[in-house]
């Protein structure tokens, strides 16, 4: 007899920005001198009244079960957030916390989805928007977007894409990986659509205070018919350096939270009791100095980028990465340092020999459904930032 995993299992590919970080994390364990850019976090520290929060909750013996959606005080905490930041009033009883905004996500498709559902999804989109759908047993259909559309849809291209199977959209603002915002305008036409069509939204906003240009607008702030059918998803992740904490949380109406928070309640139940008091501690210590940090940063990328003939690279508006688009080297041959050439076909193969003869790390945009792209964070300090783009200027000068 074999005993063989589930076709679910099977069709599961590993996360690639995780499996990418740890390679590189081998990578420098063994001793090699990487500038990592492959990381999707701050390299800020967690707030210090996050961390003294955690501690005073182990020295308070706050280490028992929970409310598995999340102690009452931080679902009220969110709520303020939410009123005072976004302009969206909710109940704590709308509220479910989770163990980071991943399970939050996982949750919402599984309470919405039935097999063959589907969800409209633009592309480049996180790595696990796309798995976490089919786990449901949903079906991601997927809209591309290019650079020369910002890296955004329109009404008319979701309009386009309804089906009597489709269940809802995700939008992603700003986006991980391209940096890309909607505007106030722009959400409002998509809701008109949505509306019309009776769909869910799925609103990942986790990078929503990491803006450099125009704010963040919510589409569940543009009428109650949107807010009725709208998951507002967010976390303490990124805005509060706190990936490891893993603190994530959803706003919508209580029924659909209800259905949730039963899911939840029968697989993690509550996320880590010394977590939400940390997350707790973290609300209202956003500092908004930052964005200018990753402002700055930004910056220097582009600044860099602007003298590589051959890559293009959309200016993002929010996030902490940046998307170019390196397609004119693939097909190209590259020299490496021991004068093999080879020729550079995939994003993939790119990425491997930025790594391993560069020593720089990046994520290839195949696991975000771009095969021209890589993606690269610049949530680290601007003297590896400049050590990475100096290498990453004379990687690209190799290719003839
Ligand atoms: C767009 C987006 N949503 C959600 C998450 C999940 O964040 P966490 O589970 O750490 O809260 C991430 C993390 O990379 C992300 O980039």
């Amino acid at each position: 007899m074999t005993l063989s995993l589930s076709a679910k299992a099977k069709g599961i590919a590993p996360s690639p920005t995780l499996a990418i970080d740890s390679k590189t994390k081998a990578l420098i364990a063994a001793g090699a001198d990487i500038v990592n850019l492959s990381v999707g976090e701050p390299d800020f520290p967690t707030p210090a009244q996050a961390s003294l929060a955690g501690i005073a909750a182990i020295v308070n013996n706050f280490t028992k079960y929970t409310d598995a959606s999340g102690i009452v005080e931080l679902r009220r905490g969110i709520a303020d957030k939410l009123r005072d930041e976004n302009g969206l009033d909710y109940a704590p009883e709308e509220i479910i916390v989770s163990s980071g905004a991943k399970q939050s996500l996982y949750n919402i498709f599984v309470a919405i989805l039935d097999p063959g559902d589907e969800v409209l999804l633009p592309a480049p989109y996180w790595v696990s928007y796309p798995e976490q759908i089919r786990l449901a047993d949903g079906v991601p259909v997927v809209l591309e977007t290019t650079e020369a559309t910002g890296f955004k849809v329109t009404a008319q291209q979701v309009e386009q894409a309804i089906t009597p199977k489709t269940k809802a959209v995700l939008l992603n603002s700003p986006s991980n990986p391209t940096g890309a915002m909607y505007s106030k305008d722009e959400i409002v036409a998509l809701a008109e659509v949505i509306e019309r069509h009776d769909l869910f939204v799925i609103s990942d906003e986790i990078y929503e205070r990491l803006t450099y240009g125009q704010e963040h607008y919510s589409i569940a702030r543009v009428s109650l018919g949107l807010r009725d059918r709208t998951f507002v998803v967010n976390g303490f992740s990124k805005t509060h350096a706190m990936t490891g904490w893993r603190v994530g949380y959803v706003a919508a109406p209580q029924h659909l939270v209800k259905a949730m928070a039963s899911f939840q309640s029968h697989t993690t139940a509550n996320p880590s009791s010394i977590s939400q008091k940390a997350a707790l501690g973290a609300l209202g210590t956003f500092d908004p100095a930052t964005v200018t940090q990753f402002r700055a940063r930004r910056d220097a990328v582009l600044e860099a980028f602007s003298r590589l003939p051959g890559l293009t690279c959309a200016s993002p508006d929010g996030a902490f990465y940046v998307f170019p688009n390196v397609g004119a080297w693939l097909g190209q041959t590259y020299t490496g340092l021991d004068g093999s050439s080879v020729t550079v076909q995939t994003v993939d193969h790119l990425c491997e020999l930025l790594l391993t003869d560069a020593l720089v790390a990046t994520v290839p945009g195949t696991g975000f459904g771009a095969p021209w792209n890589l993606r690269m964070s610049y949530a680290t300090s601007m003297e590896a930032l400049q050590k990475g783009l100096t290498r990453m200027t004379a990687f690209f000068g190799r290719f003839s």
